[in-house]
């Protein structure tokens, strides 16, 4: 122990266990997870996997059971949430005329973003992937997931949190879809309250993304984008 202006401060030592709570009687015990390899071997097993994950914008027409798309929601839909309210809905598209009336629907705003929307320098930003207000990947995929955002839950209460709870149920769903050999793309056509109207939400639900899933197409081709190494992502204390 020592003193600084006469105040005693005692070292600090981390505690070695969490502090008992007084925990509701309804709690369950913790299923545990246990990858069978010790954590770093798990983690760079995952990060093998998870870093061929890329953005996609030629599909292939191959169809996808409904069962695939339903597990990859299912595990979208595992995501922490703020006070787990869950404020999301997906919106899972197959039918042909809708995904034809949504390709219609989102390259109009498209073409007015690319011609008069998007300022000269987000024009420029998006030179390297070579888009523009065609795209027909929204018919050839055979699905469409349209994430939605909730401003009131089902039951009419509060959200919390909610752009960060849909962000992290979304990077769990295009981990999923990855993990099962299927290919994304977020797309986020400009803007998209056509989506709303097109699939009969409600107002206290906004659309957010248009992930496309499927098979890439025979001739996929993608930018080739570095990543941040991870020296400059992360700062160790
Ligand atoms: C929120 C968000 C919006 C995006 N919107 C579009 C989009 O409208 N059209 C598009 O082609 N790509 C879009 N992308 C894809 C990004 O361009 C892509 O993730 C980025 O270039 C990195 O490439 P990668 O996903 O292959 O690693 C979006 C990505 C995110 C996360």
């Amino acid at each position: 122990m020592w003193a600084v202006r006469g105040v005693l401060l005692r070292p600090i030592r981390p505690p070695t266990e969490s502090r008992p709570m007084a925990l509701p009687p309804e709690h369950i015990p913790l299923e545990r997870y246990d990858p069978g390899v010790p954590p770093e071997e798990a983690a760079r097993r995952f990060h093998e996997i998870i870093r061929r994950r890329r953005t996609v914008r030629m599909f292939s027409d191959r169809p996808v059971p409904r069962e695939a798309i339903e597990q990859i929601i299912a595990a979208a839909g595992t995501a922490p949430s703020g006070a787990n309210k869950q404020p999301w809905r997906f919106v899972a598209v197959s039918n042909a005329a809708l995904k034809h009336r949504i390709r219609l629907a989102a390259e109009e705003e498209e073409r007015e973003f690319y011609g008069r929307r998007a300022s000269e320098q987000w024009l420029k930003d998006l030179v390297p992937f070579g888009t523009d207000d065609s795209k027909p990947f929204l018919e050839i995929a055979p699905w469409l997931i349209v994430v939605f955002k909730l401003a009131k839950d089902d039951d009419g209460g509060m959200t919390y949190y909610t752009n960060e709870s849909v962000g992290i149920a979304v990077g769990l769903l295009l981990a999923a879809a990855h993990h099962a050999g299927l290919a994304t793309l977020t797309h986020t056509p400009s803007p998209m309250t056509f989506l709303r109207d097109l699939l009969g939400r409600p107002q206290s639900e906004r659309p957010i993304l248009l992930i496309p899933v499927g098979y890439p197409a025979d001739e996929c081709r993608v930018p080739d984008l570095p990543k941040k190494p991870l020296a400059e992502a992360v700062d160790w204390k």
